[in-house]
């Protein structure tokens, strides 16, 4: 039986390998973190990622083919093929801060996958690393091999949170980089006979290791460019009273432009898409391609204008302060359909009004209480002066709405679309404001109600019309 083993039980690795399991009963897959609560949680019938679908699926297959374990070293030494997916985040300190992407963790993993080995294996990065860390631990494996022999290939992970389990059954492709030699290519072939088991074969493409290292952030980098090129035209919009649902329809009609990907919002948000642009801009910089470093930083820097000119619009409509008013904050996760925080814009929009004296009283139907804290820094004794006196997290988003001066939409939940905005309308303060970072709600069946409704790209309320778009500072 071919043995699989995982290192990383997080975001990308729990639910791929449920996957595995699931489609593939021939083989043992155990998926190993050195977090004790983390594979506890995997253990339990409370799974620490929240994904639809998800439960049904390790369910089916936890305790026959699919194990979550904390004994790192022996499913390591045990296994023919090991996945690493371990966290990869922008690095914070030293060369390349702020830029390139944090190692640690991957080298701790290739030094323990040398340390404990005693058969050939196949690696695999499932990571988003940069180009060539296959080739550095290549050496970082060979060099501590003690005679064993490892093969390194590169098999980017595209799934979306939200949609994994749909991502992951019927994926667009599957990439797997190798290298070319013999040995090389009869690894490739061991990991396609396993995404063969559910994955037609035109889908599965095998080429060399550093291209698909580089095709996994040039994905990353291309989707990001996309909604940070229609977010752009939303301020163009909002300027010109054109709508850019209906520009973003009529470019996306294009075929060779394409439709998805085009909902402009309050910026894109997730683990991947600015750490892996970072990372494509510390690469080219590192190659000496100056003007290819700044072409990609832009799409970064239009994510930030576009959070800053949500939080602007905010003050500028409700006359230039939100200093002491409550604030509902709908949303904190940076996409629905998942619990996941990361680059959240949520969380650069409550800073922003907290340091104009904001009250914030934050409602997410999955994101806790204490994730929430620590994002907006209430844990940091620094930080505290009072901030956390500004801040309540609430189960009930007509709790959060209640007396409120405005609402901000920061996560396309669909329980939004359908909320009892009549009641809402009532029980806050009037003028009630509404500002939608999403395009969530029917802006002109809220305007009926009462409400004045920003939303982003759309003609303003004539309310918003007549203000500076920038309030003084
Ligand atoms: C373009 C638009 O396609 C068309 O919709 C619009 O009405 C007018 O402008 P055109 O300039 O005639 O049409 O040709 P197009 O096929 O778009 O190519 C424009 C340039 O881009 C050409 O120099 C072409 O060689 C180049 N190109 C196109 C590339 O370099 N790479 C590509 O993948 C596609
Ligand atoms: C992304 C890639 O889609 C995936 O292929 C890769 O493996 C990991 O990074 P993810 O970050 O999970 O996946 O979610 P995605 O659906 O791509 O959304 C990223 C962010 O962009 C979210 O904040 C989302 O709200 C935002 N977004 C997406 C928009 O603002 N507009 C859109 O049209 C699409
Ligand atoms: P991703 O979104 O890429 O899956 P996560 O942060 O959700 O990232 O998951 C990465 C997981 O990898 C974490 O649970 C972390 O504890 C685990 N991890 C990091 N380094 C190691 C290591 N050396 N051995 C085992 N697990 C590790």
């Amino acid at each position: 039986m071919l043995k699989i083993c995982c290192i990383g039980a997080g975001y990308v690795g729990g639910p791929t390998m449920a996957i595995v399991a699931y489609k593939c009963p021939d083989i043992q897959v155990a998926v190993v973190d050195i977090s004790s609560s983390r594979i506890a949680a995997w253990n339990s019938s409370s799974l620490p990622v929240f994904e639809p679908g998800l439960d049904d699926i390790v369910m089916s297959c936890r305790g026959r083919n699919l194990f979550f374990s904390t004994d790192v070293e022996k499913h390591v030494a045990d296994a023919d093929i090991i996945f690493v997916s371990v966290n990869t985040p922008t690095k914070r300190q030293g060369l390349g801060a702020g830029k390139a992407a944090d190692l640690t963790y991957w080298e701790s993993a290739a030094r323990l996958i040398a340390d404990v080995s005693t058969s050939d294996k196949i690696v695999v990065e499932k990571s988003t690393v940069p180009v060539k860390t296959a080739e550095a631990i290549e050496r970082i494996l060979t060099h501590n091999s003690n005679g064993v022999r490892f093969q390194i290939l590169s098999n980017p992970e595209f799934l979306a949170e939200g949609t994994a389990i749909n991502d992951l059954l019927h994926p667009d492709r599957v990439l797997i980089g190798g290298r070319s030699t013999p040995e090389g290519q009869a690894a490739v072939n061991t990991l396609v006979s396993v995404y063969a088991h559910w994955v037609p074969a035109d889908r599965i493409i095998s080429m060399g290791l550093w291209s698909a290292e580089i095709s996994k952030l040039a994905a990353n980098a291309f989707l990001a460019q996309r909604i940070s090129s229609i977010n752009a035209m939303s301020a163009l919009c909002e300027a010109t009273s054109a709508d850019v649902t209906q520009v973003a329809y009529a470019v996306g009609k294009d075929s060779r432009v394409g439709h998805r990907f085009l909902n402009a919002s309050v910026g894109y948000g997730g683990s991947c898409f600015q750490k892996d642009i970072l990372n494509l801009v510390y690469i080219c910089e590192c190659n000496g391609l100056t003007e290819v470093a700044n072409y990609w930083k832009q799409v970064v820097q239009l994510n930030d204008y576009q959070k800053s000119r949500f939080v602007k619009r905010i003050v500028s409509s409700m006359f230039n302060t939100v200093a002491q008013k409550k604030m509902a904050i709908l949303g904190f996760a940076f996409k629905k359909d998942t619990g996941d925080t990361r680059e959240t814009p949520a969380i650069d929009v409550c800073q922003g009004l907290l340091r104009d004296n904001a009250h914030l009283s934050i409602y997410d139907p999955q994101v806790t209480e204490e994730q929430i804290r620590h994002d907006l820094d209430m844990d940091n004794p620094d930080e505290t002066h009072g901030r956390s006196k500004q801040i309540n997290i609430v189960s009930d988003v007509y709790e959060a709405t209640e007396g409120a001066h405005g609402v901000c939409i920061m996560t396309e939940w669909d329980e939004f679309k359908t909320l009892d905005y009549e009641r809402i309308f009532k029980h806050m303060q009037h003028p009630s404001f509404i500002f939608d970072g999403r395009n969530v709600i029917d802006a002109d069946r809220l305007r009926k109600i009462g409400f004045i409704v920003y939303s982003i790209g759309k003609p303003l309320d004539p309310w918003l019309r007549d203000l500076p778009a920038v309030p003084p500072s």
